[in-house]
């Protein structure tokens, strides 16, 4: 399901610019990958069949544009959304430089705590009762990820940052057939850059009075930029 949200004006304008212009950078790749395989992404996508039937061009250029979305803007925010938590509890930086086997336990609770992805869009195919609510079929519903994350009955002490929370069951990559096909790699990332990060950057710490301002979504969730510092080896 593809939804597009409501722009207006110069919105808009720019956003059909932006699209145009993707569309055209890809569409060059993929003549390029074309006629020139490699051991990349396009090359494999431009091979790939399924049963007898390539990819059509339409097609291809809807997995570049899933991908680069999907798996660049999340998994920048996860990496932005950990040094925040972080630098916020600043004791924990000095307890993973000490136990770095909970990293990865660390990227799970800033994906529950600061969920990268807040909301999904669905459309329901039948009937459906939620709580105390009837939802007629083909109705647009929105899945609050983000509110999901900070259940009480599923997370004790949902409000609170804690990066020993054994057994985090959060949705921050969906569920079902549709759970995020890029989970482990964003994991994978997140956790290499986080080493990377906390390694090379002694005192790593927000700047001072920063202004932070969050990125202007209702599905994505992180922020603008983030002024931090750290004292020079
Ligand atoms: C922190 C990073 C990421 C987060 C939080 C995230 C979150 C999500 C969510 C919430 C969904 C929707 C699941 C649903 O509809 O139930 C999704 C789907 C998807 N994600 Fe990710 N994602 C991340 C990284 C990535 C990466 C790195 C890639 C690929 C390189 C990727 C590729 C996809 C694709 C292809 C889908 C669609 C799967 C389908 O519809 O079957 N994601 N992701």
């Amino acid at each position: 399901m593809i939804v597009s949200q409501t722009r207006t004006g110069a919105a808009s304008e720019n956003h059909t610019a932006a699209n145009v212009e993707m569309t055209e950078y890809f569409l060059a790749l993929i003549d390029q990958r074309r006629s020139r395989p490699g051991q990349d992404l396009i090359s494999t996508l431009l091979a790939a069949e399924i049963d007898g039937q390539k990819l059509t061009v339409p097609e291809l250029l809807g997995f570049c544009a899933l991908l680069l979305v999907a798996g660049n803007e999340t998994t920048t925010n996860l990496i932005g959304n950990a040094v925040l938590c972080l630098a916020e509890n600043p004791g924990t930086i000095d307890r993973l430089l000490r136990e770095p086997a909970l990293i990865p336990q660390t990227i799970e609770e800033v994906l529950r705590f600061r969920s990268p992805v807040q909301s999904m869009y669905r459309l329901t195919v039948a009937e459906t009762t939620l709580g105390d609510e009837v939802i007629p079929a083909g109705a647009p519903v929105v899945a609050w990820i983000g509110s999901a994350n900070r259940d009480e009955r599923q997370f004790q002490r949902p409000a609170e940052f804690d990066v020993d929370r054994g057994h985090n069951r959060h949705l921050a990559f969906g569920h079902g057939i549709h759970f995020c096909l890029g989970a482990p790699l964003a994991r994978l990332e997140a956790r290499i850059a986080l080493e990377a990060l906390l390694s090379r950057l002694p005192g790593l710490s927000l700047e001072q009075g920063a202004h932070m301002e969050r990125m202007d979504s209702t599905i994505v969730y992180g922020v603008e930029a983030l002024p931090v510092r750290w004292q020079p080896a």
